[in-house]
Formats: C-alpha cells, structure tokens, sequence
C-alpha cells in the first residue's frame, strides 16, 4: 500500500523561516561514535587526555595525557606511530606531596602546553608536580623524542592540574595565561621565550580569573592604519565594576600588541596594551551573567571577517541553559579603539568604577603603534610618554560591553553544560557555504549544528564517550575532515559527516545536513563533494526549507500477525528522528494511552489483548517541517486472531508445524524405548534400586504455538514490519533475532 507522501499542509507549531528567535533544541538525532565511524584511543594505565596538537604537515596527532605523549595517525587515532612518556623524578614528587598536596593525583606530570615552533620542533609543558617544566620535542623518523633540557615553567603552564589555563605560540614567542605561583593566587598574561613580559599584578588587571582560551589576529595584515598583530585572551574574572553582594563573575576579552615591548619608565616589562572588556552573552532564562568556556576563531576569508564563537553557561548553576554567541573581530576593535574607558573614584571611601569623562590622553591608551604614532614619533611602545601609559596601567578596562552578533546568542539549549566549540565551513549543493558548529558537552557528547537564517537546526548529537565523561578538548582538521575529541579517559575522532547512516530520502533530506544529499538514481545518501559535477541535478538537498517533496513516497509495510486471547502484543514503528511523532490507527480510530493500549516510544503494547482486538492497525510517523508534515515512516498490521483450523490463510503452516510434531513425537518415543531399554539392562545388571519416569509430551508442546514470520511485506522499507506476538512461556530466540535485525536498520 502506498501512501501520499505530503499528509497536508499548515496548522503546526514549527518555526518558519525569517524567526530569529533560537530553538530550545532538540538534536533530531541521537547516533553512538561508532555508527557515525569514529574511533577512540585509550592507552591502558594512561588518563588525562585533554591537550592536543594537530600536526597536519606530519600527519600526526599530538596528544598529551598524564605522563604521557603521543603521536597517533590523524586518519586513524587507534594507530598508534609513537609515544614518549615525561615521569617526575621520585624526589619532586614526595617534595610535592610535603608541600600537602596529593601523591597520586597531583604530584604526577599533566602535559598541559603542546605547540608548534617555527623551525618544526615542538615546545611541551607539564604541570611536572606542581613544579610546572617546559621542553623541546620532535617527532622524527617515527621517533617522538623530548630534548631532556627543562625549562622554567612558572607562568606559562599552571602548577595545579585543575586549573584552567590558556595559551598560543606566534611567530617563536608563546603568549600563556595562567598562575606563576604554587598556591594559584597570582595571575598572569604574559609572553617569554625571548624578554619576558607581563601583566600588572593588580585586581583590576586580572581579578580571580578562569582563563578559556587565546587567539591571534593577524590584523598586521593589509592593514590600512598599519596597525599590527594582536593576541587575544577569553576568560572569566570576578567583576570590578559591579557592587554586588557577592563576587559576580563576568565574562572578558581583553587583547595584547604583537610588537609590545613593555614602557620605558612607566609599565617596565609590563603591557603597555593590555585592554579588556565585557563580553556579554544575554540567555534570557538566566538571571546572573552567562561564562564563557571556550572560544573558536573562525576566519572566512582575510582577517577582517574573522569571528569569534563562544560557548556559555550560567554561573552558579542557577539554570541549565548553555549558550553559543558570536563576536565579530570588528565589533570588538571597535570597543577598543573607539570606546570609552571606565576609572575609579571614590564615593564614601568605597572604590566605584564609573564611565571616565576626562581627555584622553595622545597616543591613545592601550592602542598599538599604528601609522598615527609612527607620525608623532613613537615607533615602539619603549618611546610612548608617561601619560599615555599611567592612563592605561590605571584604566585597563573599557566602559562598555561587546554585543553578540545580532545582539543574542546564536543557540541556547537546555541540558548538558557546553564545554568547548569548533566550527567547520562547508559548501552545499546550491553553493551557498556554511558555518557547522560541533559542541562538546558535559556529558560526552558532540552537537553537531547549523544556523539558516536564524534558525538553528542542531543535526545530531553524537555520544563519543562511553560513561558520559565530558568533553574536555575539541579539534578540527578540515583537511582530514575529522573532528578529536580529549577526555579524562580516551581520547576519540569522528568524520564531520557520515550520509550513509540516513537510511531514506526523507530522512536524508529533512536532516538538512549541509555535507549530503539524497542521490535519486544511486538511491543512497551521499556527500555532496563526492558528487560528480554531471549528476548534482539528480541530487536532492534543501537546508533552508527541508522540503523532501522530490522524495519518492515512503513505502508502506503490511504485516499480517495472529494473537490470542489473553497475550500481549506489540506492534513495532520506529519514528525515525526525535522530532518525529508516532500516531496510531486502529480501524481509523486513533489510539490512545489507556489500560489496554500502552505507546510506547517506539512500539504499541497490547496488554492482554482479546478478540475484539483484531483489526487493522496502523501507524505512521510524522516530521514536520516549516509547516509541512512529511511521513518518514508507515506501518499497517492486519491482527488477527490465531486459530488454526478455520483460518486458510494459515493452514500450510499449521500442516507444516504437524508433521514436524509428529516426527517429534515419534523421535520422543523411540528415545524414551532406548531408554527404557538402557534402564532395564541396569537393572538386570542390579545397578539401580528405583526406576526413573519420563514426561514426553511438554517438551512437543512448546512447537505449536508463537511467533509467525511477517506473511507479507511491502517494499524495501520493511524493518518497521516484522514483530512477534509474544506468547507468556516461549519464543525467547525468535524475539531478540527481531530486535537484532532492527537494531543494524537503524
Ligand atoms: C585524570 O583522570 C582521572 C580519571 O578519570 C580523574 O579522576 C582525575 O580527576 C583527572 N585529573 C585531572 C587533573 O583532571
Ligand atoms: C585503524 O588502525 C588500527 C590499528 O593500527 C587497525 O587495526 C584498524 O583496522 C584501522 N582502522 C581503519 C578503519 O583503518
Ligand atoms: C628515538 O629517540 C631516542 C631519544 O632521542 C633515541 O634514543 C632512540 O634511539 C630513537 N629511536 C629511533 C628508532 O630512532
Ligand atoms: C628577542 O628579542 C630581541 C630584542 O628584544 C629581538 O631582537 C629578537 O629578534 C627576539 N627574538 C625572537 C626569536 O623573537
């Protein structure tokens, strides 16, 4: 039986394209690692996989866990080319623990800065039992291999492996964000490898801060005011500006000068461009400021259209709604260079920090030698004047926030706290390109999602590990097209699609998966950038509207099942997707939940069904979409009551099942002389005492009656057809021989 693919139009409560208004989303799809083809990495006795290095040039992952690294195939994570493991030395380590902190966990070695150098050597660091150590390493010859020179790790690398750190290499300098001391106190930004220099060690330059991430923008590029190369660092502090009660926290961005050499009198070896502002992520559902958790640059084209994506969540967990919010790099130069700064006064002997309303000084403070200097004759930040730098040591922050794009977030999602974001480009079928965010999440998994037009459809969630440990740390490689994934326990690697898990072109379609179309004559699922040029009009795609109406009908399935009176019956229907819903049919009539029926999420129950419950059953799962309702699924069952004598159309079978009874019958009874035999040949021997009786008919019994094969199916779609009508005491093997079978369709 066919049925009309589009059941009718109008009356659903899906949002329409143009709402900018993001959804509280479901992900249409829950997948596990392995049907979405990925692979996970675990090393026995090895934890702490939470730091990376994608080295594309060598083909390899850089991966460090506790006490050790690793380089594994970027292709294929579980093959491993080579390892090389960092202990600290038994003396650090009881000095460690005397100094009260734990032998087992803390005083051990957690890799924690992993970077590329300009000459192809790498710069590693670990937290070396709170004793943080730095160190050169190669990979060569298969052969991954530490240099043994140890270097200072204070300020670079943090002492406490709990604590959150944040880091970047340009051009041979490494630029980090962590504690220089043993009790994590004192905060710092700083650059080193060559002249070290440093933030000011005052609350309103870093106040109790969680550091998520730095960037650099190479806004030295082309630039027509000749400005030069930032560095920016995303982190959340206690809040200077707020009288609140209690410490608020807030989300920041503040940024550095590439060429910065520190003041001459004033700043000496300190920032002379160390700017910050709030970074406001507005979630309507909370209260408190949302904070950041990470941050990915994603950059277009030229550095002028480069992007900032920020995962959020609130603070003191008041609610459970995790954000995604988008900064352009020119809203934020914008703040900085344009923007007005904040300074403090004191009212009533309190410190309160108000909008600065005084001249500002020339050069502007905190701006980077540009053009403009060089003009007036400042060349390098040693040649700024005392003015200009006292300002700026005194008023680091800017007086106004930097709004999201669009001035909300671009997702807000109820669940699993958002830990850490990567964002892919991709080109449709049409040409048009897309930005696809992965986010990782609290309980181990990865959002797959894309915005269109501001409306945000989040594809799957893909659970990549095991017991739900988060996600600790997300990398992209867009020329293997894979996406890394760090926990305390494994590390993982997923594809950025994976089309052949869509099992119909409805499905296919309404996925609205950028990466794959629906190919009408190979009949399957593909990648679009498989997709040879001669065939794309044969390819079925529709990302903004997910209109599946170039979709062949769904097949129908119809299945014939017998019951009797008294069993329960279940009649499966899969619904295909979360967004899907499942209506039932009996004889025309909806069914609904009550002491007979049960739908369940995927099947219907029958309880203690009786003979006026034979019909036609039927069921159907519906998606809607901008409106429209497609059927991605339908299933019709003709239940019938099982009696074998009257019934003709089961008759052959019922023949069938006699002989087979008979010649057990018969099997039973020539087993039970042999036997009989065997005891009475004992007994003459006078080896038993007492004769042993035999039931032979229960064992025959179990054969007649259960579970009957599908009679009749229709079309390819079948796995939603086939169901047993299980009988109290038997058929165990034929019922999980079902769910097998359902299990590899979807
Ligand atoms: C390292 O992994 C273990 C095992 O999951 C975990 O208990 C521990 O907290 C982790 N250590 C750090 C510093 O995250
Ligand atoms: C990945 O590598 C492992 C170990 O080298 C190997 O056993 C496995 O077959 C590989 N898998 C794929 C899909 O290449
Ligand atoms: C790998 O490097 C180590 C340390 O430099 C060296 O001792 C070892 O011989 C090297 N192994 C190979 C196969 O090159
Ligand atoms: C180190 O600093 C000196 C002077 O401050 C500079 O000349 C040199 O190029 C720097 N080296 C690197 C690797 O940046």
């Amino acid at each position: 039986m066919l049925f009309l693919l589009i059941l009718f139009f109008g009356g659903s409560a899906g949002l329409t394209s143009g709402q900018v208004w993001p959804l509280y989303g479901t992900p249409r799809k829950t997948v596990t690692l392995s049907s979405y083809g990925g692979h996970v990495f675990q090393e026995e006795g090895v934890w702490n996989y939470t730091t990376m290095l994608l080295r594309e040039d060598m083909g390899v992952l850089i991966l460090g866990a506790r006490e050790t690294i690793f380089a594994l195939d970027l292709n294929n994570i579980t093959d491993r080319k080579a390892m090389v493991k960092w202990k600290v030395i038994p003396s650090m380590r009881t000095s460690c623990s005397n100094k009260g902190k734990d032998f087992e966990t803390e005083c051990q070695n957690y890799i924690r800065i992993l970077h590329k150098m300009p000459d192809g050597r790498m710069y590693v660091c670990g937290t070396n039992a709170f004793n943080p150590t730095c160190d050169y390493m190669s990979y060569t010859h298969g052969n991954l291999s530490l240099e043994s020179k140890d270097h200072k790790g204070r300020g670079k690398c943090p002492f406490d492996p709990f604590q959150k750190y944040a880091s970047e290499v340009v051009d041979g300098e490494l630029y980090s964000a962590t504690s220089v001391n043993f009790l994590g106190s004192e905060p710092v930004m700083m650059r080193s490898l060559n002249e070290s220099i440093r933030t000011e060690y005052t609350m309103s330059w870093l106040w109790d801060p969680t550091f998520v991430g730095m960037k650099h923008v190479t806004e030295g590029e082309e630039n027509p005011e000749g400005d030069e190369d930032k560095i920016y660092l995303f982190f959340s502090e206690a809040a200077i500006e707020y009288d609140f009660y209690n410490k608020l926290d807030v989300s920041r961005v503040a940024r550095v000068c590439k060429g910065d050499l520190g003041g001459q009198r004033t700043l000496m070896k300190k920032w002379t461009s160390f700017q910050k502002v709030r970074l406001d992520c507005p979630v309507p559902q909370t209260k408190l400021p949302s904070l950041i958790q990470d941050v990915f640059l994603f950059c277009p084209g030229k550095w002028s259209t480069c992007v900032f994506y920020g995962v959020f969540t609130p603070q003191a967990d008041t609610s459970q709604y995790s954000a995604v919010c988008t900064y352009s790099i020119q809203d934020i130069r914008e703040v900085f260079s344009k923007g007005e700064f904040k300074t403090m006064v004191n009212v009533n002997f309190f410190p309160k920090w108000v909008t600065y309303d005084g001249s500002v000084p020339d050069p502007r403070p905190g701006a980077c030698i540009n053009n403009d200097a060089r003009q007036k004759g400042y060349f390098k930040s040693l040649d700024l004047p005392d003015k200009t730098l006292r300002f700026i040591r005194d008023r680091p922050l800017m007086d106004q926030a930097v709004e999201p794009s669009s001035k909300q977030p671009l997702l807000v999602k109820k669940g699993a706290a958002f830990t850490s974001i990567v964002v892919a480009s991709t080109t449709a079928l049409d040409g048009s390109i897309h930005q696809v965010m992965f986010i990782g999440t609290a309980s181990g998994s990865v959002l797959k999602s894309v915005n269109y037009n501001g409306e945000m459809v989040i594809i799957a969630e893909v659970q990549l590990f095991a017991h739900f440990e988060p996600v600790k740390i997300l990398r992209l490689s867009s020329t293997v097209g894979q996406l890394y994934a760090g926990s305390e326990v494994a590390a993982v690697q997923m594809p950025l699609s994976s089309c052949d898990h869509y099992t119909s072109c409805v499905d296919c379609v309404l996925a609205r998966d950028p990466y794959c179309g629906w190919d009408l004559i190979s009949y399957g699922c593909v990648a679009i950038n498989s997709i040879h040029p001669d065939t794309r009009s044969e390819v079925v795609q529709s990302l903004r509207d997910g209109n599946a109406s170039r979709c062949p009908a769904v097949e129908s399935t119809n299945t014939i099942k017998f019951f009797y009176p008294g069993n329960m019956v279940s009649l499966l229907c899969e619904p295909g997707s979360n967004l899907a819903q499942v209506q039932w049919h009996v004889n025309g009539h909806p069914v609904e939940n009550s002491n007979v029926y049960q739908i369940q999420h995927n099947t219907l129950l029958i309880l203690n069904a009786s003979e006026s419950h034979a019909g036609h059953y039927n069921c159907t799962s519906v998606e809607t979409i901008k409106g429209v309702d497609y059927m991605t699924q339908s299933a019709t069952y003709e239940l019938r009551l099982g009696d074998f004598m009257t019934d003709p159309s089961v008759q052959p079978l019922v023949q069938e099942q006699q002989n087979t009874l008979l010649a057990l019958k018969v099997l039973v009874i020539i087993l039970t002389l042999m036997l009989l035999a065997l005891v009475a040949w004992n007994f003459y021997k006078g080896y038993f005492a007492i004769p042993k009786c035999f039931n032979s008919d229960e064992e025959s019994q179990q054969k007649t009656s259960g579970c009957q094969e599908p009679l009749q199916t229709g079309g390819r779609n079948n796995a939603a057809s086939k169901a047993c009508s299980s009988n109290s005491n038997n058929n165990h093997n034929r019922l999980s021989g079902n769910q097998h079978n359902e299990d590899q369709v979807f």
